[in-house]
């Protein structure tokens, strides 16, 4: 395989959940790639599907969760399919997790320090004095002082800051070829969340690492990301450069969400708008999920789901009118 092939590329993923209404669908036919060196945003609402998304590529969708996909291709090696035993090694080995909530990957009955030793003796099969320097040198290339002394805290003896940075040295202490990050620094403090972010770039500059992060925090995409996957709906509905996604966003979702977003260059007229009111749309209308509270709804929307409009080369968006085309075309049937 040649190194202009995407990192990962990922086919119809699904994820559902059976409850005693019938089946929600969390994750519908996603398809994405995270190209070498890559760092791919995921935004969307609370519900929209993110963290499913995710732990669909991982295969750590729990029950009544279910999993399908078509393919999901890892540095040329197809997941789906594969045996758990080896796919364990591909989790926190070649692919590093950072949660939204460290304590849930952290052990509270080890210290830091071991958790860090025994991740480099069972993926890299080092020894223990070897396994301990290298949890030594990659502490402190988080920028954790005092590392030997850290090495002895429980979780709970560490403030958020440090215990979101000793995860980012448990996700890279393997050196993995892709970093996942799901709102690594929505507990923090702002300054403590733009260190991290910081941290992360100069990390993804040093090691040369592809990085799926997920957040709600458009402020954060912006400085971060090379691309945006917009979700809506457990769906992807645009897609494009980062640069295209905010400056010439095509699907009216997208618009809501930036609209909604404080702006620091406009402090005077910035008003919060919020996000348009209303449901979901259910499934059997056939229609664009966000129908019922699109600005630009028309007929068509509500009886048929649009397919991905390209705008760009690499930029998509689902929808029948995407933002980028209303300026230069007169569109009948559209209400306001
Ligand atoms: N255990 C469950 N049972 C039923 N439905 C579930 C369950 N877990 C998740 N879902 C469904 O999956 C959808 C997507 O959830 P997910 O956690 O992936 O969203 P998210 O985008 O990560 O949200 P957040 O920003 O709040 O983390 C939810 O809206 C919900 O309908
Ligand atoms: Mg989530």
């Amino acid at each position: 395989m040649t190194r202009m092939e995407p990192l990962l590329s990922v086919r119809n993923l699904d994820v559902a959940f059976d409850t005693a209404t019938g089946p929600v669908r969390a994750v519908r036919g996603l398809s994405f790639d995270v190209g070498r060196g890559e760092i791919v945003a995921l935004v969307g609402e609370s519900g929209s599907g993110k963290s499913n998304a995710v732990l669909g590529v991982l295969d750590l969708v729990r029950a009544p969760g279910r999993r399908t996909c078509d393919s999901i291709l890892f540095d040329g090696q197809e997941l789906v399919g594969m045996p758990a035993r080896q796919m364990r090694r591909i989790r926190g080995g070649r692919i590093g997790m950072i949660f939204q909530d460290p304590m849930t990957a952290l052990n509270p009955l080890i210290p830091v320090g071991r958790q860090l030793i025994d991740l480099a003796r069972d993926h890299l099969g080092l020894d223990r004095a070897a396994a301990r320097t290298r949890a030594l040198s990659i502490l402190a290339r988080v920028g954790i002082t005092a590392p030997e002394e850290r090495m002895k805290s429980y979780p709970h003896q560490m403030s958020g800051g440090i215990r979101q940075r000793v995860m980012i040295a448990m996700a890279l202490i393997c050196e993995p070829d892709l970093l996942i990050a799901d709102e690594p620094t929505t507990a923090l403090d702002v300054t403590i969340q733009a260190q991290i972010i910081e941290l992360v770039k100069e990390l993804q500059a040093e090691f040369g690492l592809s990085i799926i992060w997920i957040t709600h925090d458009l402020g954060v995409v912006a400085t971060l990301a090379d691309r945006v996957i917009v979700m809506y709906g457990g769906r992807e509905i645009e897609t494009g450069s980062a640069d295209d996604v905010f400056n010439r966003t095509g699907h009216p979702y997208t618009q809501a969400l930036l609209d909604s977003m404080p702006r620091i260059d406009a402090p005077e007229e910035a008003e919060l708008r919020a996000l348009p009111s209303g449901r979901l749309t259910s499934d059997d209308s056939g229609g664009c999920a966000f129908s019922e509270r699109c600005p630009r709804v028309f007929d068509r929307c509500r009886v048929e789901a649009p397919p991905f409009a390209t705008l760009a080369p690499a930029h998509q968006a689902r929808c029948w009118l995407p933002v980028d085309t209303l300026a230069s075309e007169d569109v009948p049937g559209a209400s306001q």
